[in-house]
């Protein structure tokens, strides 16, 4: 089941950079991608989906693709192109982090060390951690983190890894150390986004912004917060990220309806038309195949995750897939953006379609991802 869904899956990636040459799916509310500009924080995942198919294909095709591709990442970063945000991680690691892994391009190497640079200048010591969005005195936004930062942190590491140089590794280390404290919960569940004074540092309040309320558990956050924390744990090998990895984890699988595909929030009513969000699910698989292999072999939770993450897979890929749709451009249907805000409540999210691509191929050949 798996290599078909593979296939078909490359199928689509293949006619979408064929139809749409020099663009980038974004985000829309029909069941098209809208094709734009690389000036979005979602760039970053069409590249990727080209180099995991071209590492599961060895068809030069993708590649030729994904380094065209990159020129766009250079002239976003030299022109720093919609980059007041942290997302610049998303961005880098799945095109010049990718590109320099698979290639060894060091003109790839060269712009994902700049990249590096630039999120590393979001760092705030007042609050000691990596501003999420806006400038630095933003009265809304500049004392605040989001759990989501988490999957930015790879790129400070992987610097690290390149260059030797101590800085990188002790932001990403202070980063994730404040998401530990303020926004996971004793049960395991997570806070969105927390809010801090600026200048001070003083905890303020936990909230959201795509989640249902303050308080809820939004699933697309507990899914970056259990990828996020496991590849904490792959970098310093510090075993409370991977206690809490697991843990969030755990909440995530209890808290799936019976097809194993969370709704777009766990503390939302289910109606018979509340949103899903299949790409939550396919994080959450992508989370729990990276704890598998960092566990201990005799871990007791090992064939719990194990058979979560089948029943997840499986049903992302029989029931959500289009691998039977000839015209669909998303890979997995159901996704969804900012249910609250109206916006792409039921859609392709290209995230989503990367992470149901990496927990495949991982799943198949072993081949890891880009992070
Ligand atoms: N990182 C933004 C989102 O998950 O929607």
């Amino acid at each position: 089941m798996w290599k078909e869904a593979i296939e078909s899956a490359m199928e689509t990636v293949k006619r979408n950079a064929t139809n749409h040459p020099g663009l980038f799916p974004h985000i829309s509310n029909e069941l098209k991608y809208d094709w734009g500009q690389n000036n979005d924080w979602i760039d970053g995942f069409f590249t990727g989906l080209l180099w995991l198919s071209y590492e599961y294909s060895g068809d030069e095709s993708y590649k030729q693709l994904a380094t065209e591709q990159l020129k766009s990442f250079k002239h976003r970063l030299d022109n720093h192109i919609v980059m007041d945000h942290h997302d610049i991680g998303f961005l880098y690691s799945l095109s010049a982090v990718a590109e320099w892994r698979v290639t060894g391009n060091v003109e790839a190497r060269e712009l994902a060390l700049l990249a590096a640079d630039k999120l590393m200048n979001r760092y705030r010591d007042g609050f000691g951690a990596i501003q999420a969005w806006g400038m630095e005195n933003d009265p809304e936004n500049g004392g605040r983190i989001i759990i989501d930062c988490l999957m930015n942190l790879p790129l400070l590491h992987w610097a690290y890894q390149e260059t030797g140089d101590s800085r990188y590794y002790e932001i990403a280390e202070k980063h994730a150390q404040k998401s530990l404290r303020f926004l996971v919960r004793g049960d395991g569940s997570s806070y969105h986004t927390f809010y801090f004074d600026r200048i001070q540092g003083n905890a303020l309040r936990g909230g959201t912004h795509q989640g249902y309320e303050d308080g809820s558990t939004w699933s697309r956050g507990q899914s970056w917060g259990v990828y996020g924390f496991a590849l904490s744990y792959r970098y310093t090998r510090k075993e409370i990220y991977l206690d809490t990895a697991k843990r969030m984890a755990r909440y995530f699988i209890e808290h799936l309806p019976e097809d194993y595909v969370s709704y777009w929030d766990f503390d939302v009513a289910i109606e018979p038309d509340t949103p899903r969000d299949s790409s939550a699910t396919a994080i959450t698989a992508c989370g729990i195949l990276d704890i598998l292999d960092l566990m201990t072999p005799d871990d007791p939770e090992r064939e719990y995750l194990n058979d979560a993450l089948h029943r997840m897979m499986s049903s992302l890929v029989e029931k959500y897939s289009t691998r039977n749709m000839q015209e669909a451009e998303g890979l997995i249907q159901h996704g969804s953006y900012h249910v609250r805000g109206g916006q792409a409540p039921d859609n392709y999210m290209i995230w989503g379609d990367y992470y149901y691509l990496e927990a495949l191929v991982r799943m198949d050949k072993g081949i890891k991802g880009y992070w």
